[in-house]
């Protein structure tokens, strides 16, 4: 019965949905305290508590037929409203309320702007290490995702490599700033390097390159740093939003596209993208989520939770002997395998049984490879804080295993 495709698609499967599921089967095996499950992006901090009230007032005051009811594929307009004026707000843009289209979360967003976008057979450039799921999405409209190898000093997008990736059939590059899952924070200098390599590619290759930044972790940046909007360095840019990380709404499905007011073709772009968001099968994303987020634009989720299990981990992990990037925001911890030297990685088979020495002590980690990078772990540190300090002796004794 299913296609080829999505046999494929199976037979790969999802490195993070595999560690997620294995952890429950842990977990009723050895008791779920003593399984230190980091595998998955799932916030442990619970949504704000005012969108509660905004929720239960939406329900109350709001005629239901309109709540609960059809609009037009891209939302409600005085949400996308809200947004716009809130961006412009921030980040000193100059969207109205045409320029959002409101998605099903990130990788709604994500998808409904490739099927716009992509013929088969085009390109569309990520930096490696990325989040494993761009694979997928690329594939969804037959596109060819080329991979950029990462800068293992500075995991900072390697900018010298995008340049000799963009060919003619280069439709669209993806970042994300902060990242998952090295937790870096692309600096002001490589966007502004980034927005002068696509003005210029634009030239030589003829057409417009439409520059995705994926951001569900925007607000997450440590040390008071500022937080960066790509959009403002290159002007064909969309935005891809979510409030999955940012108010922990990750099950509601709720997010939005930003599309630049000087994007070339932006008019027809954007009928493009309500068309794209109707024939997915989307029709809109989740009406009441659109409404009660609009209300909650200026809450923030607690970032101190977040800190706090960063540091707690980053001080241990060093200590014991591993070697781990400093996340300067969201809520992944990345450590090298131990066992190669610098600038150097170990094997994808040397990585895979440091994972499985890590399980043996009842530690899910995911490993690099899923995110196109051999030779590291990613650490989600968006759990409680009492699971990392259980956790501890087991990353202890691994590091006495494997480092030396
Ligand atoms: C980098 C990145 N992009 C997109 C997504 C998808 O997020 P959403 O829940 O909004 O679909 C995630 C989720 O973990 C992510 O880490």
């Amino acid at each position: 019965m299913i296609s080829k495709k999505t046999e494929e698609s199976i037979q790969k499967g999802s490195a993070i949905r595999a560690m997620f599921t294995e952890g429950k089967a842990m977990a009723e095996r050895y008791g779920a305290e003593n399984v230190y499950d980091y595998s998955l992006g799932n916030p442990a901090v619970p949504a704000p508590e005012k969108l509660k009230g905004v929720i239960a007032d939406l329900v109350k005051e709001t005629d239901p037929l309109e709540l609960h009811g059809y609009m037009n594929n891209a939302g409600f307009p005085d949400v996308r409203e809200t947004i716009a004026a809130d961006l412009n707000r921030r980040f000193k843009t100059s969207y109205d309320w045409a320029h959002i289209v409101m998605t099903v979360g990130a990788a709604g967003g994500l998808n409904v702007a490739l099927k716009t976008i992509l013929d088969p057979g085009d390109e569309v450039i990520v930096f490696a290490p990325y989040f494993g799921e761009y694979k997928n999405y690329v594939a969804n409209w037959d596109g060819a995702l080329i991979e950029v190898a990462p800068d293992l000093l500075t995991f900072q997008p390697n900018l010298s490599v995008l340049k000799e990736k963009i060919t003619p059939k280069t439709k669209a590059v993806i970042i994300n700033t902060p990242n998952n899952p090295t937790g870096v924070v692309y600096s002001e200098e490589t966007l502004t390097r980034l927005g002068e390599i696509l003005t210029e590619a634009e030239k030589r290759v003829g057409h417009a390159i439409c520059l995705l930044s994926d951001e569900p972790y925007r607000e997450l940046v440590y040390d008071g740093a500022a937080q960066t909007f790509p959009a403002k360095n290159y002007k064909d840019t969309i935005v891809c939003y979510s409030f999955s990380k940012s108010l922990s709404l990750p099950g509601e499905r709720i997010g939005y596209l930003a599309v630049s007011p000087e994007i070339e073709d932006g008019e027809r772009l954007l009928e493009g993208l309500t068309q794209s968001n109707r024939v997915l099968g989307f029709v809109n994303a989740p009406s009441l989520m659109q409404k009660a987020v609009a209300q909650c634009l200026s809450e923030k989720t607690e970032l101190a939770f977040y800190d706090h299990n960063r540091k707690c981990l980053l001080e241990s992990l060093t200590l014991y002997g591993f070697t781990c990037v400093k996340p300067e925001g969201a809520f992944y911890l990345w450590m090298k395998v131990p066992g190669a030297p610098e600038e150097q990685t170990v094997s994808a088979e040397a990585e895979q049984a440091f994972v499985d020495r890590a399980k043996a002590e009842r530690l899910l980690l995911v490993k690099g490879s899923a995110f196109g990078c051999t030779g590291y772990v990613r650490i989600a540190y968006c759990v409680s804080p009492e699971m990392i300090e259980r956790s501890l002796p087991s990353f202890q004794a691994l590091a006495k295993e494997t480092c030396r």
